[in-house]
């Protein structure tokens, strides 16, 4: 596995597992077969509504504690320094553990500097080990770096081979972020399972389209979480360390970038009204 080390010098791996959609009763299960085939990181967040699964499995696993990497976020309903606070001790206590690995700011809607001032706090109270953000496009990345004491250590965005975040990865750079992927496959939108760049480019290497299109943010340092319910499909999501595509290859699959979303854009003014609108929803 391939560490990626973070602005404060914490290390997380390049590779987790996504419990997006991830049913509550099957979250437990499904952690726990992640976490035996290899998997280290998992990612969840407080309005997947799992994350109580996600502490059972912790708890379970057998792994100890300082070998996972768990990723959460802050969900909008909770924006705000003390709504922020508040949660961040109801995702310990569902977690059940005493500090998380990296949590997010799931999207930049709300009070969302209320929000970081609160992660800061318990960064330095050593209930975070590192802090970023999730879904700020470049304008609220920009500004939340420049007027924050500690700038995003990740952010998390849709990023596939679809839609490459080759200028936002740039501009985090900048600021000594590292850009995490969302969607790594884009929940397979647009054919991407049957996409016959990433077929013939794959099948040079006895790899799956899914391995070749994992591997190709992976050589671009994007941290990738992809998400399956199936046993064998974690495995073959994590077996993406021992090959490496050519610089053509790479060149090649650069090119089907569209350079949009294929979800929904943070810029859209429906987007954000939907989003608002589930952040006033109590979750
Ligand atoms: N920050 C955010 O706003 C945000 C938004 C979305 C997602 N995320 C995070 O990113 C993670 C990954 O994104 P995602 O879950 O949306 O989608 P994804 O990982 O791009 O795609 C998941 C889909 O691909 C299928 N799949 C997985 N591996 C496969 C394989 N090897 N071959 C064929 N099909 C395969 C899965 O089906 P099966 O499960 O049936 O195998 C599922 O339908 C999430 O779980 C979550 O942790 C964050």
């Amino acid at each position: 596995m391939e560490i990626i080390k973070l602005r404060n010098g914490v290390e997380m791996p390049i590779l987790g597992y996504g419990v997006y959609q991830v049913s509550p009763s099957e979250c437990e299960r499904c952690v726990l077969d992640a976490i035996g085939v290899g998997y280290r990181m998992i990612d969840t967040a407080q309005a997947y509504f799992n994350e109580e699964g996600v502490g059972n499995a912790i708890k379970k696993c057998g792994v100890p504690r300082n070998e996972l990497f768990i990723v959460t976020k802050v969900w909008i309903s909770n924006s705000g320094y003390e709504r922020a606070k508040a949660s961040i001790e109801e995702s310990l206590r569902k977690l059940k553990t005493d500090y998380i690995d990296l949590l997010l700011i799931h999207q930049p809607f709300g009070d969302y500097y209320g929000t970081w001032r609160a992660m800061e706090e318990a960064y330095k109270a050593g209930k975070l080990r590192a802090i970023g953000v999730s879904n700020f496009y470049p304008d609220r990345f920009i500004d939340l770096a420049e007027f924050s004491e500690i700038p995003p250590m990740v952010n998390q965005v849709e990023t596939h081979v679809f839609n490459q975040q080759t200028e936002a990865q740039k501009i985090m750079q900048q600021y000594g972020t590292h850009i995490m992927s969302w969607g790594p496959f884009a929940e397979g939108r647009n054919n991407l399972f049957s996409n016959e760049t990433l077929r013939s480019i794959g099948d040079k290497y006895g790899k799956s389209v899914a391995q070749t299109a994992l591997r190709y943010l992976i050589q671009r340092g994007v941290i990738v979480i992809p998400k399956s319910v199936r046993k064998e499909r974690m495995e073959q999501n994590i077996d993406v360390f021992d090959f490496a595509l050519s610089g053509e290859d790479m060149q090649r699959i650069g090119q089907l970038d569209l350079g949009h979303s294929l979800f929904f854009s943070h810029y859209d003014p429906q987007t954000v009204k939907w989003l608002c609108s589930m952040g006033k929803r109590s979750c």
